[in-house]
């Protein structure tokens, strides 16, 4: 098995307030894109693809590893990986697709989507419990309707899949449909999706809130 990574890492950030693209938004003095390639690489991932805001690109190769591939990506997210898609290295048989918003996911759940690969799996991701109590809010904001929380999921990345059968889904997603993940693409073709258990550390930097917990989890991690 060859397995490649894209990394989505040409969104604005605008949540976070930052002077800078998300991506390049320092987290403990390197940039979260820095954060989540290695990571990747660290769990068994051979080669990296990651698309960025066409004007920035020089930022983004003067803190990559050389080996990494820099695309431009597109205005949406899911145009940035149809981008990222089409400059895979040849040889990948199966393909990761990774946000560049969660610096810290660790090599252990990299390893255990490739493992799903491994065993078969043409489409998997990482997920994690709800916590909270789940709601659906009516258009007066009143609750119409408690919903049961433990079939349910929070799914995050890296998503990993079979390279043909994501390359065949995306190319079956009409251009100009938006979806926020990867498996959403692939069930759009019908193809069944596994999981497999995620990481808190996984977590998603949106808001200020969210880079300080990152933050305080490097600093725990290395004290
Ligand atoms: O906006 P959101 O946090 O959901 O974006 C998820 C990931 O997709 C981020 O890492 C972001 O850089 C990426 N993205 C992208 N191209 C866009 C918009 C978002 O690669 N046009």
């Amino acid at each position: 098995m060859h397995a490649a990574a894209i990394v989505a890492a040409a969104g604005s950030g605008s949540r976070l307030g930052a002077d800078r693209p998300k991506a390049l938004v320092l987290l403990a003095g390197r940039p979260l894109v820095a954060w989540a390639v290695e990571g990747l690489l660290v769990g068994g991932v051979a080669d990296v693809v990651v698309t960025v805001p066409a004007i920035e690109r020089a930022a983004f190769a003067a803190v990559l590893p050389s080996t990494v591939r820099i695309v431009d990506g597109g205005d949406t997210r899911t145009a940035s990986v149809r981008a990222g898609l089409a400059a895979l290295p040849r040889e990948a048989d199966v393909v990761l697709v990774h946000d560049a918003a969660r610096p810290l996911t660790p090599p252990d759940v990299v390893a255990r989507v490739l493992g799903a690969l491994t065993a078969g799996a043409q489409a998997v991701v990482p997920v994690l419990p709800v916590v909270d109590t789940t709601i659906l809010v009516a258009d007066d904001g009143t609750i119409a309707e408690a919903v049961p929380r433990a079939p349910l999921r929070r799914v995050q990345t890296p998503q990993g899949f079979d390279r043909g059968t994501l390359a065949a889904a995306y190319a079956a997603l009409p251009v100009g449909t938006e979806l926020t993940d990867d498996a959403a693409v692939v069930r759009a073709a019908g193809v069944p999706v596994v999981t497999v258990p995620g990481d808190e550390r996984s977590a998603k930097v949106t808001v200020p809130h969210d880079l300080t917990l990152a933050e305080l989890a490097v600093t725990l991690d290395g004290s």
